[in-house]
């Protein structure tokens, strides 16, 4: 099984360009289901959910290739309803191919995605309201049989809690239903913004009524398109909570910084110095690292995909740190190995209490999820000495060239096969 070294204690220094937003490329691809046009894509991370993405479309009979980074989709023949747990299993995101195809068949077979490390993660939200659209739906041995006797008819649905893929997997659904659809209490990520774009400009009819409202005529037609991805935020947040915690010098480029307010807003009560650009921001950072509150919250809130890289931060903080984890139940799997490298976090229910000063030291480690993961190979690069990071097939879900983006400013990591 592949790991990481990682030797610590280098001060970050550079500029590192980000890449394509996964978590947008994911329901962008799920959405490219509904168009008989070819669509080009730009801007796609080179990640396994991505590929796992592509692999899950080609199994439901797209056509797919890459011709000089564009990723070209003809779904002009496409006609497979049936997504398998083998796919789905390994990447939630997997269940957003229940509502495109619910709205060009009527009908359609998709596995549960089921548990992961950091919580049960239903989708109970997702089939409620698709069930308002007019579909039926049984669970039968973890897989979703669903069918909509009468095709899909919009509706008025308000969400009972704001879900980001169940507001992805809705509105792909609704593009396609009859008349008109309001969704309320959806979730507002830069991500489902992105979606929007992507599916406005194939020709669906979609407006945001108020801030957390969308209306969507149906359409029956879609056209040709190129569309470039936007970028990873929680990329962007990852690496300038590396260079805060190395004291390092950084620009993290290709982005659009007003995205990322809440974080770079954080990142300098915290003390670090941000200097913020058209299409970058520049960290600086310090030695004094301030301890504060964080909750994670939805956007524009503190993304909980980036609590745990936080977390690493206000270890190293002057005083004690609180962080709330309001979005997952069990997001805190990073916190024994940080221990084990001379943290000292206490886990009470959803609050992590982090007391300040720590001085990481080098140890072997085991990645858990993601997030946890990148969390981890941080504390590494503040370590002293030689850290080993296991299980990193975790990290290639999510993160383009990681190692590789690392070395050129400055970090001495490597992967060991
Ligand atoms: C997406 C992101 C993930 C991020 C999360 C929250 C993608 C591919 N993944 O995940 O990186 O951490 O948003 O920002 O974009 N819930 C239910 N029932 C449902 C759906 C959700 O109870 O049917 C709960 C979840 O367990 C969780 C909360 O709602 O506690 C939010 O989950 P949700 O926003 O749906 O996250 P995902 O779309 O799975």
């Amino acid at each position: 099984m592949q790991k990481l070294e990682v030797f610590g204690a280098n001060k970050l220094k550079g500029e590192i360009n980000i890449s394509g937003s996964k978590n947008a490329s994911l329901p962008i691809l799920a959405a490219s289901l509904l168009s008989s046009k070819k669509i080009y894509l730009k801007n796609l991370p080179k990640v396994k959910d991505i590929e796992t993405m592509i692999n899950l479309l080609k199994s439901l009979g797209s056509k797919i290739k890459f011709e000089k980074k564009i990723l070209i989709i003809d779904n002009s023949s496409q006609n497979k309803k049936f997504a398998s747990y083998n796919l789905v299993k390994t990447m939630r995101a997997g269940i957003l191919v229940l509502g495109p195809l619910l709205a060009k068949f009527g009908n359609a077979k998709v596995s549960l995605p089921g548990g992961c490390a950091i919580g049960t993660r239903p989708v109970n939200i997702h089939l409620k309201a698709l069930s308002k659209l007019g579909v039926k739906y049984k669970i039968v041995q973890g897989y979703v049989h669903a069918n909509a006797p009468k095709g899909l008819i919009g509706s008025k649905i308000r969400f009972s809690k704001i879900s980001v893929g169940a507001t992805e997997n809705l509105i792909i659904a609704s593009c396609f239903a009859k008349g008109k659809t309001i969704l309320s209490n959806c979730a507002i990520e830069p991500e489902i913004k992105d979606l929007v774009s992507f599916l406005k400009k194939m020709g669906c009819k979609i407006e945001w009524i108020k801030k957390r409202s969308i209306k969507i005529i149906g359409v029956n037609h879609t056209n040709e398109i190129s569309y470039s991805v936007m970028f990873d935020r929680i990329e962007a947040g990852t690496y300038l909570v590396a260079a805060a915690v190395t004291e390092g010098n950084l620009k993290v480029k290709n982005i659009k910084p007003s995205v990322i307010k809440t974080e770079t807003e954080i990142l300098k009560k915290i003390g670090s110095k941000i200097i913020i650009k058209k299409k970058e921001i520049q960290i600086i950072g310090k030695k004094k690292i301030k301890g504060m509150r964080i909750k994670t919250a939805p956007y524009p809130g503190f993304p909980t995909d980036l609590q745990a890289q936080i977390m690493v931060l206000l270890c190293k903080a002057n005083i004690n740190s609180q962080i709330k984890e309001d979005i997952f139940e069990n997001r805190f799997m990073h916190v024994a190995e940080l221990n084990r490298m001379g943290a000292q976090i206490s886990i009470k229910g959803n609050q992590a209490s982090i007391k300040g000063n720590t001085i990481f030291k080098s140890a072997e480690l085991m990645a858990t999820d993601l997030r946890a993961s990148v969390s981890l190979i941080l504390a590494a690069l503040a370590a002293d000495g030689k850290s080993i990071i296991n299980r990193i097939y975790h990290l290639d879900r999510g993160y383009e060239n990681l190692e590789k983006k690392l070395k050129k400013v400055g970090a001495r990591i490597k992967r060991i096969y």
